[in-house]
């Protein structure tokens, strides 16, 4: 159920839009989320997004991840096995986002679009260093340089099956067919529906509100949970970006574009519930000590199956503000 607290808009963009990488302990991931429905109401311009970037920009290297060290060396082969499994995902991800969004800002259509873009480019760059630093000081790594520790901690396709197709195959084979063809304004629909929409809107946010939410509730909000959190409101930036300029497309040229950002979402809707599936099918992946903590009284399976209601109805509000209604539920 959508809740947004009964403050203003300037309260909360005041608390959360200014809030400095060293407060990033006190805020609440809901409330940092609640800035995505609200802009929903009134969508910022390309250029309001490309200050708020500059404004909120971060650097890892000032996060202190002492704690999470001393936190880590203490826990369990199994609490260790499910938290690398889920940063994993993350890391990998941000990686590969990073890596695809170069021909989305040659491909832009106009000098705007490509102002956002390039501060997005920037922050995907910076999550994955920030995932860098965690994985040297806490997780422990013998990987000499950023490519060994990508190639090390990268999933494989055995691993995720729907994973791979998003990361390796899809959203590569499209950014390269933007690269070769910038004038193609529906593949830049489709490819923003699935990479911003879907992959971020969808399942980064809804991983991330979860991850977040279950180690604030633990009392873990030290390194990593200030800069993930940061990296959270770079993401709700991402997602507004992305209805903002489906809603222009959509206002432009209904018949056009209407199309494409359903089948794409048709296309991809089944393998966001198979992006959640844990490696082997095996649900002690949601359970153990950080169920217990965060999440009294769930099993592994409610956790999932609440995890994809969750990310299907933030999908499904973001399409109703560009403009598009459809249903969203999925055959198993
Ligand atoms: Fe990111
Ligand atoms: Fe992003």
């Amino acid at each position: 159920m959508l809740q947004v607290r009964q403050i203003s808009d300037d309260l909360i963009e005041q608390q959360i839009g200014g809030a400095p990488l060293g407060a990033m302990d006190s805020l609440y991931i809901d409330d940092v989320l609640s800035i995505v429905d609200r802009g929903l109401e009134n969508l910022p311009s390309y250029l309001d997004l490309y200050r708020k970037a500059v404004k909120q920009a971060w650097s890892p290297d000032e996060l202190d991840f002492s704690r999470d060290k001393q936190e880590w060396e203490f826990l369990s082969p199994e609490a260790k096995r499910r938290r690398i499994w889920s940063m994993r995902m993350f890391f990998d991800g941000e990686e590969r986002v990073a890596g695809l969004l170069a021909p989305f800002v040659w491909a832009a259509p106009d000098k705007e679009v490509e102002a956002f873009a390039a501060t997005q480019l920037a922050d995907e760059v910076r999550h994955t260093i920030f995932f860098d630093r965690y994985w040297r000081e806490v997780v422990g790594t013998s990987a000499a340089n950023l490519d060994e520790l990508v190639e090390e901690i990268g999933i494989k396709p055995h691993e995720n099956e729907a994973y791979d197709y998003f990361f390796y195959k899809w959203l590569p084979a499209q950014a390269q067919w933007l690269a070769s063809h910038p004038t193609d304004l529906e593949a830049s629909a489709k490819f923003v529906t699935v990479y911003h929409l879907v992959v971020e809107g969808a399942m980064f946010l809804t991983g991330m509100r979860y991850q977040l939410e279950g180690a604030r509730r633990w009392g873990r909000t030290w390194g990593y949970y200030k800069g993930f959190t940061a990296a959270t409101r770079d993401e709700s930036r991402h997602v507004l970006f992305a209805v903002r300029y489906l809603r222009d497309m959509v206002r432009q040229d209904p018949a056009r574009f209407v199309p494409v950002i359903h089948s794409a979402i048709e296309e991809s809707l089944p393998l966001i519930e198979k992006t959640m599936t844990p490696p082997g099918g095996e649900m002690s992946y949601y359970g153990g000590k950080h169920l217990e903590v965060a999440w009294p009284g769930y099993t592994p399976e409610r956790l999932r199956n609440e995890m994809i209601e969750y990310a299907k109805s933030a999908l499904g509000r973001r399409l109703h503000a560009v403009g598009i209604q459809m249903p969203l539920s999925t055959p198993n």
